[in-house]
């Protein structure tokens, strides 16, 4: 495996072969058990765009594996605001570190840095584009919480317009076979390339603008935030703002083994009275973060 860009360049082996290998990795992540693997070796991490657990994973998983961290959050501080291109960032962080993770707000911003790199990228969401290792964590979530990754009912709540991480998802579940409900405000759906994937592959459920009309039929409830910052307009923002309000009573409607995920962060589209209803798992989500990132970087980099 070099870069990680897109789901599209994952097969279903190396999908199960990251998830089997971060399986390995929990005591680790949790510190229970020591692994030097990655001694020696540096991570470039480049944030353009905010993060708190991708970036915070990502530089968890490599310490854990005894490696270190080199980079930014935010360019204020770097060359970049004194007009440096992304081709040349790129170039010169390749030479400091053994592979680079990136997250920047336009799409193809990852795909691009390959041209320019000598490391592995790893694509950390660029613009509304894809968020591959999200998608990971994501899956590895799914398997360990419903023992399976086929034959699920998942309904992908939110902003599915600007969402990276549901068109990363959806492309990923539907390499294993599954039922994808869509359910967004109206202009917010889902893009047109994956309805017609979905619609092609046979995994296409319902497309609806309220979660009441799939709740009874899904194994997953999906939420996202409406991306705030990819609106031209904030008036279109404030329009749809709020739109939905997962609580217990909506949660309460699904099926008993129905489980609640959440890329985060939560504006208000979760209450917070669901976090303590057994069918919550966005923390968990978040924390498998760091197993799953240690598997794709030993892999990456360490060669594993
Ligand atoms: C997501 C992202 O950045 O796309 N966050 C994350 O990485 N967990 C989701 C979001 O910002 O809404």
């Amino acid at each position: 495996m070099r870069h990680v860009i897109s789901v599209h360049d994952l097969s279903v082996e190396q999908i199960k072969d990251v998830l089997d290998r971060a399986e390995g990795m929990l005591p680790i992540a949790r510190g229970e058990a020591v692994n030097d693997c990655l001694r020696g070796k540096v991570l470039g991490s480049i944030f353009f765009e905010p993060s708190t657990r991708t970036r915070l994973s990502f530089e968890t998983a490599m310490n854990r594996l005894g490696g270190g961290v080199i980079g930014f959050a935010g360019t204020e501080a770097t060359s970049v605001v004194k007009g440096e291109t992304l081709a040349d960032t790129i170039r010169m962080v390749s030479g400091y570190a053994d592979a680079v993770v990136l997250r920047h707000p336009r799409e193809g911003a990852a795909k691009l840095a390959t041209e320019f790199s000598g490391v592995p990228i790893l694509n950390a969401g660029d613009g509304a584009g894809q968020h591959p290792t999200q998608t990971l964590l994501d899956l590895f979530t799914i398997r360990q919480e419903m023992g399976r990754l086929e034959g699920l009912n998942i309904s992908l709540v939110g902003d599915l317009r600007y969402g990276r991480t549901v068109h990363s998802l959806a492309f990923a579940l539907s390499k294993f076979g599954n039922t994808i409900n869509l359910v967004s405000p109206e202009g917010l759906e889902m893009p047109g390339e994956v309805v017609e994937h979905l619609e092609a592959s046979g995994q296409f459920g319902t497309a609806c603008h309220t979660p009441e009309k799939v709740i009874a039929n899904t194994d997953i409830l999906y939420v996202t935030r409406i991306q705030k910052e990819r609106f031209p307009d904030p008036v279109e923002y404030e329009k749809v703002a709020g739109k939905y309000r997962i609580d217990p009573e909506l949660v309460s409607k699904g099926p008993d083994s129905m489980i609640v995920m959440h890329p985060l962060p939560r504006i208000n589209e979760i209450v917070p009275e669901v976090d303590v209803m057994p069918q919550a798992k966005y923390f968990t989500q978040a924390f498998n973060g760091v197993p799953v990132r240690m598997a794709l970087l030993s892999m990456v980099i360490g060669g594993a």
